[in-house]
């Protein structure tokens, strides 16, 4: 295979499998809705919530659990309609340590591929593991080989007395010059991993890439590229058959890049947004120098603004207006359509992006007031509309209002500068942190994908696990919770 091919390959591959991580999280927070949390309602400000009833303890979903390959039926509550069948697949991690080495993160457990067959009113239930290299490397060893998002693999303790001596008693220079060849190969395999966590949205894919080959890598800097892939293919084994670079675009600090999970995208345009979430490269490539997993290289930097990069799917050509906003964190776009010359942009939105640090195990395994404590301090999700007016040149005037639409009180307003400053409609009434925010949402795609909609759907978050489905109506703001 041609290097570039392989390259393009390798890429894709790598892309692929940041998706599956990427679900992890999504696909968990479904399983984990079946567990009750408790029905009282937060008070009004944030803070408060802790005077209230302690959040039920979620530890016991957070433990090591035993594939279930033969079905079994499941319990049910309620009704399933019998016109339902098919089978509900999920993913989510199901083992949390390999022998006496356990893992910190939620987001480091081995995948466990759950499915719920529903057939004529009845589900049955199985597991398997994935079978991935690192769940196989680290079952053959019985220890945690491979490190993830928020856990360092240690050195093999079980390595000849003489390996040990010498890893006791070399001198420190020589130490750190083998540790940094050793540290720099699998940077290589880390920040591919991990810099596309992200994930697909219709035919498109977006992942963040090292220009070049590694040793030019520092020199070289980063882009996102979003990558097309042709919904037709030959061979239904090969998803990522036809896929090609629609676009790529430059980091606005190359050094570090933004993190990214999802993006927008209407009828003619993606809309890739740019957060203060920021893959610090120079600590993630040395992290394993440092002792340190991957997960202490990203990091909050409200500094930065959110700025949102719009490109046009026909062409792939960026377009050159500059869109800015106050700093947020988004993992997950509502939806995004065209209207009167702009794109209309819904999020799901945090003010303060150190969420990820918080799903360490241990925070999210405390009981009582500690774990109201760590979910306290935990930044609610809120539904916004950013309105993006596209036609702006040297003509524009400055600091006029250019949103033309009636029914959204969105601004987007050109400084001297030349940028275009937004600022979001909330699309909530006030109150509706009560209900711990919103997030995962959902739209009848097949109808309202890319264009203009009313309503959406989602999980309320009283809890770390989401404990009710909410529906919201864009145009009054008015919601139902169940
Ligand atoms: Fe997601």
């Amino acid at each position: 295979m041609p290097s570039s091919e392989q390259s393009m390959f390798s890429k894709i591959a790598l892309s692929a499998v940041s998706i599956l991580l990427a679900n992890l999280r999504h696909l968990l927070s479904s399983l984990m809705q079946f567990v009750p949390g408790k029905t009282n309602l937060p008070s009004k400000s944030h803070e408060r919530q802790f005077t209230r009833p302690t959040l039920q303890c979620i530890s016991p979903l957070l433990q090591t659990v035993e594939e279930t390959p033969e079905p079994i039926p499941a319990k049910i509550k309620g009704h399933i309609p019998e016109w339902i069948n098919g089978n509900l697949l999920r993913n989510g991690p199901g083992k949390f340590e390999f022998g006496e080495e356990k893992y910190n993160h939620w987001f480091d457990g081995m995948a466990l591929l759950h499915q719920f067959q529903l057939r004529n009113g009845m589900v049955t239930y199985q597991s398997k593991f994935l079978q991935s290299n690192s769940y196989l490397i680290n079952n053959q060893h019985n220890r945690i080989v491979v490190s993830e998002f928020g856990t360092l693999a240690m050195p093999d303790p079980c390595k000849s007395v003489f390996a040990r001596f010498m890893s006791r008693f070399d001198p420190p220079s020589k130490r750190v010059s083998k540790k940094y060849k050793i540290c720099s190969w699998k940077m290589h395999i880390h920040f591919s991993v991990l810099v596309p966590l992200w994930l697909t949205w219709s035919q498109f894919v977006a992942n963040s890439q090292q220009n070049g080959a590694e040793p030019t890598f520092f020199f070289s800097g980063t882009t996102y590229n979003i990558i097309e892939v042709p919904p037709q293919k030959s061979n239904c084994n090969e998803t990522l058959e036809g896929a090609k670079v629609l676009c790529s675009i430059a980091p606005t600090d190359n050094m570090k890049p933004s993190y990214y999970h999802s993006f927008g995208m209407s009828e003619n345009y993606i809309i890739f947004i740019e957060q203060p979430i920021k893959l610090n490269l120079l600590r993630i490539i040395t992290s394993k120098f440092r002792g340190k997993p991957i997960s202490e290289g990203i990091n909050w930097e409200p500094q930065y603004n959110t700025r949102f990069h719009v490109v046009d799917k026909r062409t792939g050509k960026v377009l050159p207006g500059q869109w800015y906003t106050k700093p947020f964190v988004t993992f997950h776009q509502i939806n995004a359509f065209e209207d009167h010359g702009c794109v209309v942009l819904d999020l799901c939105c945090q003010d303060d992006g150190k969420t990820l640090a918080v799903y360490k195990l241990q925070n999210m395994r405390k009981s009582g007031a500690d774990l109201d404590q760590i979910f306290g301090s935990v930044a609610r999700t809120f539904p916004r509309r950013f309105v993006l007016p596209l036609n702006v040149n040297s003509d524009t005037p400055v600091g006029k209002n250019l949103n033309p639409l009636s029914y959204t009180l969105a601004k987007a307003v050109k400084d001297s500068d030349g940028k275009v400053w937004c600022t979001h409609e909330n699309l909530h009434p006030d109150g509706f942190e009560n209900f711990g925010g919103l997030e995962f949402p959902q739209i009848n795609y097949s109808q309202y994908s890319g264009r203009r909609y009313r309503y959406f759907y989602g999980c309320g978050f009283r809890h770390f696990i989401g404990d009710s489905l909410m529906k919201v109506d864009v145009e009054t703001k008015n919601f139902k919770v169940r």
